[in-house]
């Protein structure tokens, strides 16, 4: 009903001004919101209007939906959250503006680093603006459970199931997560990452090769993703990221896998009773989620010229520091100053740089960065129907993912 009454409003559009920019995303929980503020603000500082199209929804596929229905409309907003493969996607079908102009103006080439610019790069054009890098493999815990418990953190998924236990027994949900295709594949990739090692998840999610998928190193991942789902709340159908953060912070659960943009849901920022962790087995390694505003095409000067200024002030230093510092994530910026970030932002820093030194940095499947999205998709059906089944074979699972995946690549 939500998604019907945000799809007419998104259909019927507000007819833009000049110097309107009309922002498609899904940054609607209370830190992406402020986020999202921080942008507006600055926009309006310089004089121009914004117009809000905020679809709700963590992953953001009702956003992406809207997004499709407006652009088949001829209707597209001027910009919009679009990450990833998408982008190509998107671009391939002659949607998004080039931002070379923008870029060369501003040195893309030199402040970005490597692998930001070739993620926005379509046939050698920009075609996105980067605004904020997540770090997927975070684990939160809430500290004060760990202390009353007399709990150490766990360092790797066999830790993981004993902690689990632990605080199962003494009646607290060990693990905050709802049950959206998404949220499980961030969970399920943060194990192929932590027990299989960097080469094998580029293996198996980028390259897509059928024996990795199919063969024993994906069946013991499969098992283990499965044996999680007995630690989660009772109310986990439905349940949404940000809720399961409030879970932690009020002390009904005792952990979150989830990306860095939990940090804008802690009561305080800094807030000292959760502590952020790499995923189990995941220290030093850093799957990424690039997010990054796209521009779409305008018949007319007077837009296109708002939307050069538009891009002109995501990639400013001082907006990327305000932005990202409330976000959760960390500018993509290679020469950007972390001073002000909290102890989690530096960290996530830290692991960047050591994963990019050792081969361990990696594009996050869950959050669209690595393969196109009729695969991901796929691969998030399996997932799921895998983990909802008590029953679920871990086997036949393995070999279903290689299938599907060489069926729905082959449609490419
Ligand atoms: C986006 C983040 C967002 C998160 C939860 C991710 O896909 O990249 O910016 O905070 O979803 O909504």
């Amino acid at each position: 009903m939500r998604l019907a009454v945000a799809l007419l409003i998104a259909l019927l559009g507000t007819p833009a001004t000049a110097s309107d920019i009309e922002v498609l995303h899904w940054w609607t929980a209370g830190g992406e919101a402020r986020a999202a503020d921080v942008l507006r603000q600055r926009w309006q500082a310089l004089g121009h209007h914004w117009v809000d199209a905020a679809i709700v929804g963590g992953g953001g596929n009702s956003a992406m939906l809207v997004l499709r229905s407006r652009a088949l409309n001829h209707n597209p907003p001027q910009a919009a959250h679009l990450k990833g493969v998408e982008l190509h996607e998107w671009a391939k079908r002659g949607f998004l503006r080039n931002l070379d102009d923008v870029a060369r103006r501003g040195q893309w080439q030199l402040r970005l680093y490597p692998f930001v610019s070739s993620t926005l790069n379509h046939q050698g054009h920009f075609v996105a603006v980067p605004v904020g890098l997540h770090r997927v493999n975070w684990l939160w815990i809430n500290q004060s459970l760990f202390q009353r418990l007399e709990l150490n953190p766990p360092r790797n998924w066999e830790e993981m199931i004993q902690v689990a236990r632990r605080f199962k027994q003494a009646g607290i949900t060990p693990l905050a997560m709802g049950d959206d295709p998404w949220q499980l594949a961030i969970l399920f990739e943060a194990i192929a990452l932590g027990e299989g090692g960097s080469d094998f998840f580029r293996r198996a999610f980028v390259n897509l090769e059928p024996e990795v998928l199919s063969g024993t190193q994906m069946q013991q991942v499969l098992r283990r993703f499965h044996s999680l789902r007995s630690f989660l709340p009772a109310n986990h159908i439905g349940l949404k990221w940000n809720q399961a953060s409030q879970m932690l912070v009020n002390g009904q659960a005792a952990m979150q896998l989830m990306g860095d943009w939990v940090k804008g849901e802690l009561t305080e920022p800094g807030n000292q009773a959760i502590r952020c962790l790499p995923a189990p087995g995941t220290a030093g390694k850093f799957s990424y989620n690039l997010d990054s505003l796209a521009l779409f095409q305008q018949q007319d000067a007077e837009h296109d010229q708002a939307q050069q200024q538009f891009a002109e002030l995501l990639m400013s230093a001082d907006f990327q520091q305000q932005f990202n510092r409330v976000k959760g994530s960390i500018p993509p910026l290679a020469d950007a100053d972390l001073s002000q970030f909290d102890p989690c932002g530096q960290a996530s820093a830290k692991a960047l740089q050591h994963a990019t030194q050792h081969g361990d940095l990696v594009p996050s499947m869950a959050e669209g960065m690595a393969i196109p999205s009729n695969v991901q998709q796929a691969i998030f059906d399996l997932l799921a129907s895998y983990f909802s089944d008590p029953q679920g074979d871990a086997v036949a699972t393995a070999r279903q993912l290689a299938r599907a995946v060489s069926a729905v690549s082959a449609e490419q």
